[in-house]
């Protein structure tokens, strides 16, 4: 196996006149995320959930500003973005669907699951719609096996699903309009 480095000391990050984190949302996390903390740095995870659920991704230039508000190094915001799954660099679906492929629910049917979303949006798992309105994952157990099959629907999680339960919430998520991952 060989070891690649990523070249971060001479990386070039795109920057935009317009901020990624709008003086309302400074204006929110001061007032509403950081005095839950002891220190600034606590408040990171929340302020990056802020971040990636209004543009459905982490931008780098949002990750300098967050590390400018919070008094923090840059690669600290980028670990903490680069180790969790919840938060992405590249804009996903404004509904991401997330099909369990573990034990519980692969004898309970989530292939067929799995195989209707594939159907209904011509995506693969980790694929994005063109239109950027819906991601595919597979994820590891989301600790609901007895009312396998599941999946996630953004933050909801579907239990029992059958395919026309499925449809129908695919079906619920095509009606809203898809909002801009930019800004
Ligand atoms: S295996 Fe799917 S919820 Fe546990």
């Amino acid at each position: 196996m060989s070891w690649k480095t990523k070249p971060s000391a001479t990386m070039k990050v795109p920057v935009r006149a317009q901020p990624w984190c709008t003086p309302q949302m400074l204006q929110r996390w001061t007032e509403t995320i950081l005095p839950k903390y002891a220190v600034k740095h606590g408040a990171l995870m929340p302020i990056l959930h802020d971040v990636q659920h209004t543009y459905r991704h982490i931008p780098q230039q949002a990750m300098l500003e967050i590390a400018s508000f919070l008094g923090i190094a840059p690669s600290e915001v980028l670990d903490t973005v680069s180790f969790y799954e919840e938060y992405t660099t590249e804009p996903v679906g404004q509904c991401v669907i997330g099909v369990c492929h573990t034990f519980a629910c692969e004898v309970c049917g989530h292939k067929e699951i799995l195989d209707r979303v594939r159907e209904r949006l011509g995506i693969e798992p980790h694929e994005t719609t063109e239109d950027g309105r819906f991601t595919l994952l597979t994820l590891e157990c989301l600790g609901s096996c007895d009312t396998a099959p599941v999946a996630l629907f953004n933050d909801t999680l579907h239990e029992r699903l059958t395919v026309e339960r499925v449809d129908a919430l695919i079906d619920e998520a095509m009606k809203a309009p898809v909002k801009d991952s930019h800004g």
